[in-house]
């Protein structure tokens, strides 16, 4: 994919010599400079590290913008999304690029729901991991295991029929492979899929329901797949982007997406979900009081930081937590659960949007903050929520691995600046002192 070239350039000077640098604009009317040249012309290269000023591609899957608290998928706002859309339909959006018809959505659906099923004999692995193993661990490791099955979806330049059988292998099988791993690690058989179930009803069954258990309750199923459909994508974020640079050395997609899943899992990222709970339950075990941990944040000798506060981009709000927060009061209304976590959250997000230190940078709840409640009412346990946070993201995951894949975009390799010491003589053991 190319981006705009426009009319505009930028000048830099440096010791004397001036070059010219393409501005690139998208879409959306953000612009860039283009430096895929300015090491060949000066020898210099630009830092920038945590990436907050660089653009590794060009993009069409969504649009983000954090000043105005904008999110939108191929066009289409979050808000429309979250509310009419379901989570097949949203991944079809988000991979293929446009909302499927009547016939599209049926067989994306059918093809998908007919890929459930774990190969035969994979299940035995889930036995070889010890209790104490994170579910994410399990989830990333066993992604790598599928591939294993599949040697024919390895090509690392897939056909338009291979591509389409990847994607829809990991879209079927991830979340199954999630239910297995979580049924495994309680001692507990397996559920089978079904096929008659929607995505998200579908993964809820399989994780809590078998012989004699009803369907998944509708409430529950609804809150689910907003989740899913708020977190199916956010741009290059950390998980995105390495799916990305993982991606870009022609690696399968199973590696990609499993390196995506150790990069979610991270409590600045992904993980934040489960490190939310962890802080409102331990505020609640030492008596309620949430200034102690607004203090704890503020206070820069100290590493803590205010779970499900602050976002990279977001800086006015985040348009999913207010999403997922009125879904959080409408799950708990109906499912009538009182939890007191919920008061703590309110109390400290209240404490938090009035005090200066948060007020100045900006930092406002993110949808981590809410999602874990939500996802606590709906009976899923707190080290299983960053699994969650993965099964959104898969649509995302995937449209991004295949933007890449078509684009042809080359290894990703981003260079540095020398810091450590300039050459010296290896001196023998004997001579060190
Ligand atoms: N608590 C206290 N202080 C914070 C917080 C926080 N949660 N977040 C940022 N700050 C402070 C920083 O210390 C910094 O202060 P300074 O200017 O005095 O040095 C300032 O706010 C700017 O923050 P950055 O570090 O530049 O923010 P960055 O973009 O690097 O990090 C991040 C963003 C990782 C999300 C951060 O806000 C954070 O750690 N939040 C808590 C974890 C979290 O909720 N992660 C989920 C992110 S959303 C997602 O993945 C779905």
């Amino acid at each position: 994919m190319t981006a705009a070239a426009s009319t505009e350039t930028a000048k830099l000077s440096l010791n004397g010599q001036t070059i010219d640098l393409p501005v690139i604009i998208g879409t959306e009317k953000e612009k860039a400079f283009e430096i895929g040249k300015l090491r060949d012309q000066t020898g210099v290269i630009t830092m920038d590290p945590g990436f907050g000023n660089t653009g590794s591609c060009v993009s069409s899957i969504t649009f983000l913008d954090g000043e105005r608290g904008v999110l939108r998928y191929r066009g289409i706002p979050i808000e429309q999304l979250a509310e009419q859309a379901t989570s097949t339909e949203t991944a079809h959006l988000l991979i293929y690029g446009e909302l499927p018809n009547k016939r599209e959505l049926e067989q994306f659906t059918q093809r998908v729901s007919e890929r459930y099923a774990l190969p035969d004999g994979m299940e035995r692995f889930f036995d070889a991991f010890p209790k104490s193993a994170h579910p994410m661990a399990v989830l990333s490791a066993m992604i790598t295991v599928l591939s294993s099955y599949y040697p024919q979806l390895l090509n690392p330049y897939p056909t338009r029929e291979e591509m389409d059988e990847i994607i829809l292998t990991l879209m079927a099988k991830i979340p199954t492979l999630a239910a297995v791993a979580y049924r495994r690690s309680r001692g507990l058989d397996v559920v089978a899929p079904r096929a008659d179930l929607g995505y998200s009803a579908n993964y809820l069954n399989m994780v809590f329901g078998g012989p004699g258990k009803k369907d998944p309750d509708p409430t529950i199923v609804q809150a689910f797949r907003q989740m899913l459909i708020l977190h199916a994508d956010h741009e290059q974020n950390c998980s995105t982007s390495t799916v990305r640079l993982v991606g870009s050395s022609r690696t399968n997609a199973f590696s990609s997406i499993s390196s995506g899943v150790s990069a979610l899992w991270g409590p600045l990222h992904g993980g934040a979900n489960q490190a939310v709970i962890e802080m409102l339950e331990s505020i609640q075990k030492g008596g309620g009081d949430s200034k102690k941990y607004i203090a704890m944040a503020k206070d820069k000798t100290s590493m803590f930081r205010l779970m499900g506060f602050g976002h990279r981009v977001y800086k006015n709000f985040d348009p999913r937590s207010r999403i997922i927060k009125k879904a959080c009061d409408q799950v708990l209304a109906k499912l009538g659960v009182k939890d007191p976590l919920l008061d703590i959250a309110k109390q400290l997000e209240e404490a938090a949007l009035k005090d200066e230190y948060f007020v100045t940078r900006k930092l406002y709840p993110n949808v981590d903050f809410y999602s874990g409640i939500i996802l606590r009412a709906i009976g899923i346990p707190t080290n299983e929520f960053t699994v969650i946070f993965a099964l959104g993201r898969l649509p995302g995951w995937l449209a991004h691995w295949k933007e890449l894949v078509e684009s042809g975009q080359r290894i990703g390799r981003p260079r540095q600046i020398y810091m450590g010491p300039t050459e010296r003589p290896y001196r023998p053991l004997t001579q060190r002192g």
